[in-house]
C-alpha cells in the first residue's frame, strides 16, 4: 500500500485491521522515498505491508499524520488459491477523458477482486505532472460516479508498461518522465538488467536529472518492468512489450520460460503486456514483436495473454504459433528508433473451441482489450470480417470497453463489458 505525502518532518503511520478485529496493527516494512525531481514539488513515497490479512476479505486501514487520523478506508485482501475471484483487466485507460473516467466508473460498478493494466498507464508521456491530473483525479477519486471512482485505495492493482509510460527518456525536456517507477511498487523479481542492454535503452539529460531519476526511483529501476506474482489460482507474468526490448535475447527468454515453469501450483497462467501480437486492426498491425515470444508462451502452458495499445476488443481463436525467424526491425527517425518488428510465420488455430459448449480450448487465447479511454481505432473494421486477420474471432470497436474475468477454481469465465456494462463478449473456459 503507497501514499504520497509532501516532504516535511510530520510522522506518518499506517495501521489496518481485520473486519471485526478491535485493535489496530501497525503495517509492516514501512518505507519512504523522496522524490525531488526538476519542476515538481518533492514528495515522500511511503510504503507499506499488510501481512496479516484474512485472505478475500474487506479489511479497514487508516493513515496517520502526527498522531492524527486523516484517511480511513476499506479495501479487499488478496484471494486465497481456494477463493474464486473477479478480475477487471483494461489497457490505454489513462487518459484522463470522458470515456476514461467513464471506464473507471464501470469497472468499480463490476465490483472486480483486482485490476490489471495493460500499459498506457498515463498519457501521453508518463509525467509525474500527468499521473497528478489524469490517473489519482480518475481511479482514486472520493466517490464513484461518471467522473471516476476510489478504486486504487481498495483493491490491488498491477500493471504493465506502454509506449506512453515507457518511451519518454528523455530527462532534459521531460524530467519528471518515468513516473512509474516513482509511483507503483511490483515486484523485482524479474531479469536484472542494465541500461543500455536487451532490457532498457540509456537515459538521456543532464547528470543532475538522472541522479534525481535514479535515487528516486531506487531499486525499482530498471528491473520493474518485468515481474511475476501469484493471485488466487493463477499465475501471472507481465512483461515490458516496448520496442526497445528484444525478446530474442536469451536471457530474458530463459528467464520468462523459467517463470512460466515454476507456476506449477498455479490452475491459471496469465501474461500481460502492452504491444498486441496477434491483431487484426490496422492501426498500429505492423507492430508484431510479441510474437517472438508465442512458442514461450505455448511451452509455459499459458492461458491468456492480454494486451492493449490497439484501442478496441479483440479475441483470437486458440492458437499456437511457430515464427519464421527474428523478423525485420522497423525503424524511424534520425536516430533509428526502433518502432516494431514484423514477424510472419505459421499458425494453428482451434475453430473447435467456442467458449460455450466446447470450452477446452487447444492453445493460447490473445486478447486486446485497449478500449479503456482512448480514440477507438479501426470501427470500420467491426462489421468488415473480410478484413479480419484469420486468427481473429472476435472484434469489437464501435464501443469502448473493458475485460471482467471470473475465476473459480478450474472454470473462467471472460466477458468485455462495454462503458455502459452492456455485454460485447464471452466465453467460458475449462481445465
Ligand atoms: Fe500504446
Amino acid at each position: 500500500m503507497l501514499w504520497h505525502a509532501p516532504v516535511s518532518n510530520d510522522s506518518w503511520l499506517a495501521e489496518y485491521k481485520n473486519n471485526g478485529e478491535p485493535d489496530w496493527k501497525k503495517g509492516e516494512n514501512q518505507t519512504s522515498s523522496i522524490i525531488a525531481i526538476k519542476g515538481i514539488a518533492p514528495f515522500n513515497v511511503y510504503s507499506t505491508t499488510f501481512t496479516l490479512l484474512k485472505p478475500g476479505t474487506t479489511f479497514q486501514y487508516r493513515i496517520s499524520k502526527n498522531g492524527q487520523v486523516i484517511f480511513t478506508c476499506d479495501a479487499k485482501s488478496l484471494k486465497s488459491p481456494e477463493q474464486s475471484y473477479r478480475i477487471a483487466i483494461s489497457g490505454d485507460m489513462g487518459a484522463g477523458n470522458s470515456t476514461s473516467k467513464k471506464i473507471a466508473y464501470e469497472i468499480y460498478k463490476a465490483k472486480p477482486d483486482m485490476v490489471a493494466v495493460a500499459g498506457d498507464i498515463v498519457y501521453n508521456r508518463g509525467l509525474v505532472s500527468e499521473y497528478t491530473t489524469k490517473f489519482w483525479p480518475v481511479y482514486n477519486k472520493d466517490d464513484a460516479d461518471t467522473l471516476g471512482a476510489p478504486l486504487l485505495r481498495s483493491i490491488p492493482f498491477a500493471a504493465a508498461v506502454g509506449n506512453h509510460d515507457a518511451l519518454t527518456r528523455d530527462l532534459d525536456r521531460y524530467p519528471d518522465a518515468l513516473a512509474y517507477y516513482h509511483f507503483w511498487d511490483q515486484p523485482l523479481n524479474g531479469p536484472d538488467g542494465k541500461e543500455g542492454g536487451a532490457l532498457v535503452p540509456v537515459l538521456l539529460g543532464p547528470d543532475a536529472n538522472k541522479k534525481a531519476f535514479y535515487e528516486g526511483a531506487g531499486s525499482k529501476y530498471p528491473r520493474m518492468t518485468n515481474f511475476s506474482f501469484d493471485y488466487g489460482n493463477a499465475h501471472w507474468t507481465v512483461i515490458d512489450s516496448d520496442p526497445y526490448v528484444d525478446w530474442t535475447d536469451s536471457t530474458l527468454r530463459d528467464w520468462l520460460a523459467k517463470d512460466l515453469a515454476a507456476a506449477t501450483n498455479a490452475t491459471w497462467r496469465f501474461v500481460l503486456y502492452h504491444h498486441p501480437c496477434f491483431s487484426s486492426s490496422r492501426a498500429h498491425y505492423e507492430q508484431q514483436q510479441m510474437r517472438l515470444i508465442a512458442p514461450v508462451l505455448e511451452k509455459g502452458k499459458v492461458d491468456i495473454v492480454f494486451a492493449g495499445h490497439v484501442h478496441n476488443y479483440q479475441r483470437t481463436y486458440p492458437l499456437t504459433f511457430i515464427p519464421d525467424n527474428v523478423g525485420i526491425q522497423l525503424v524511424a527517425g534520425a536516430t533509428n528508433t526502433r518502432i516494431g518488428k514484423t514477424v510472419n510465420g505459421r499458425w494453428t488455430l482451434d475453430k473447435n473451441f467456442n467458449g460455450k459448449k466446447n470450452t477446452k480450448p487447444n492453445g493460447v487465447i490473445y486478447i486486446v482489450t485497449g478500449a479503456g479511454g482512448q480514440g477507438l481505432y479501426n470501427p470500420e473494421q467491426t462489421g468488415d470480417k473480410d478484413s479480419w486477420q484469420k486468427f481473429t474471432k472476435k472484434f469489437e470497436s464501435t464501443v469502448h470497453s473493458f475485460t471482467v474475468m471470473d475465476v473459480d477454481g478450474a472454470t473462467l469465465v471472460l466477458r468485455q463489458l462495454d462503458i455502459n456494462g452492456k455485454e460485447v463478449d464471452q466465453v467460458k473456459i475449462t481445465k
